[in-house]
């Protein structure tokens, strides 16, 4: 059967719904329930919204995975797509060869990139990007004659990815049960959540309690088997975890002095969601490594990347060495081809600006909108990334019972009211496409008020 993608198409409904509990195996989803309730069949999309099969609207309060930066429906990057995969479709990077987009998507991003991020490897998307860093980064040190200095600082709550080194990096739990083991030599940190670990202190004693754990880890493990600490500017998936303006500084100055490289997970911060560029550049620090992944695309294909130092590639470009590292889709020019066309609209519309402008909107709507909600405990955000805590009780802070299924209830009682957030036990995350302007705040932040009420009352 050939599927059309018609924008007015009649879909069939039951039938695909029933197609999907038969053969469909879910991401992240509970799929007994799934079995039960079945999916949510999304047909198409444009600008911030979408449309289930039955013609039902939404607001895309979730950018697809925090990933759909320019908005839907996009014939523009369509047509590129199209254009490029006549030409040629696919020629790999191995072996020294090369396209035009994937030399001209290189050059661009060593534009984009702070110095000294400037030579780019490509790959389909965030955790092979961030296997891609790891091993960089082992990789490099291993040629600097110091072949011992492999481990990983990560931080608790961070999300990296499910493959297996990326996995070891992640510091959610949920993501480790039933896959273990987990990959040995990853040691995480505390997170900068200064709702949960700094209460009573101020940002500077709280900034200056973590870059005094971090000294005393290093000191634990020795500088001399630690080859990298790895983090998200912004914490995304493990709780949108905004931290305190003044934490990087010190903690890049830290690894700084112990020799340790520093890797900016940027899949979900890159390409303008916190409202620049990149994530690193609210905080003033450049990384050694930077991956990236979701906005470089907006979604429309999957493609991922890292950037390293002029240093590391130096090193890696020595004579008589072999980079014995590559995914057959590193660097497929189709994406590529997208992902140029892609960042010249985040910068023709100025992406990075809205996104800033609209999510600061965004987040005053949702604070002055929930104050007197007694079940939330924090509303935090950094340009169009955002999460409404949720809280069982203020006072304590105590999260809700599993058994009260509140991720559920919200995730029904936002859906009902035509829009798509991430809804957990611990609250939603919002992260819509970086060109929503001010009417579709105000309704998508109107729905997720009054889902809240609805749900805790
Ligand atoms: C910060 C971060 N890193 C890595 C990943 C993994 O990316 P992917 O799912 O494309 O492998 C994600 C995915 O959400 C992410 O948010």
């Amino acid at each position: 059967m050939v599927l059309s993608p018609s924008r007015t198409g009649a879909w069939n409904t039951a039938d695909l719904v029933a197609k999907d509990k038969a053969h469909l195996l879910h991401s992240v989803s509970n799929l007994h329930q799934l079995q039960k309730e079945g999916p949510l069949v999304i047909a198409r999309g444009e600008g911030v919204h979408i449309w289930d099969t039955d013609g039902n609207r939404y607001i895309d309060g979730f950018a697809g995975l925090w990933n759909v930066n320019v908005g839907h429906g996009r014939r523009e990057l369509a047509e590129v797509m199209a254009a490029q995969a006549e030409v040629m479709e696919f020629t790999p990077t191995f072996f020294g060869l090369a396209t035009p987009p994937v030399i001209e998507l290189a050059a661009r991003l060593g534009e984009m990139f702070p110095d000294p991020i400037n030579h780019f490897n490509f790959t389909s998307g965030g955790a092979e990007s961030n296997e891609t860093a790891l091993k960089i980064a082992r990789y490099y040190w291993h040629l600097k004659g110091k072949p011992e200095k492999i481990k990983v600082l990560s931080r608790k709550m961070a999300y990296h990815g499910i493959a297996m080194g990326s996995l070891a990096a992640t510091g959610i739990p949920a993501y480790w049960q039933g896959f273990g083991p987990i990959a040995p030599g990853f040691v995480h940190l505390t997170p900068p959540y200064a709702y949960r670990h700094g209460e009573g202190m101020t940002e500077e004693e709280f900034v200056a309690s973590l870059v005094a754990e971090l000294e005393e880890t290093i000191t634990r493990e020795g500088a001399e088997t630690i080859a990298a600490f790895i983090g998200e500017p912004v914490q995304g998936a493990g709780g949108v975890v905004v931290p305190p303006e003044s934490y990087w500084r010190p903690i890049a100055e830290t690894l700084r002095r112990h020799d340790i490289l520093l890797l900016f997970d940027e899949v979900i911060t890159g390409f303008g969601r916190t409202g620049t560029m990149f994530g690193m550049q609210q905080y003033g620090v450049t990384p050694d490594i930077a991956s990236f992944a979701k906005g470089i695309t907006s979604g429309y294909i999957p493609l991922g990347g890292v950037g390293v130092s002029d240093e590391i590639f130096a090193t890696m470009a020595e004579p008589n060495q072999m980079f014995m590292h590559g995914f057959t889709y590193s660097g497929h020019p189709v994406a590529c081809a997208v992902a140029l066309r892609n960042l010249q609209i985040i910068e023709e519309e100025r992406l990075p600006e809205n996104a800033g402008r609209s999510g600061a909107l965004l987040l005053d709507e949702l604070r002055s909108g929930l104050a007197d909600q007694p079940h939330v405990g924090e509303v935090r955000g950094k340009g169009c990334m955002l999460i409404v805590e949720v809280v069982a009780d203020q006072e304590t802070k105590a999260k809700f019972d599993p058994a009260q299924n509140v991720g559920g209830r919200l995730q029904a009682a936002t859906r009902e009211r035509g829009v798509i957030v991430r809804c957990s036990n611990d609250g939603i995350a919002i992260a819509p496409p970086l060109t929503i302007q001010e009417d579709e705040v105000r309704a998508l932040a109107g729905a997720i008020v009054d889902g809240v009420n609805e749900v805790l009352v």
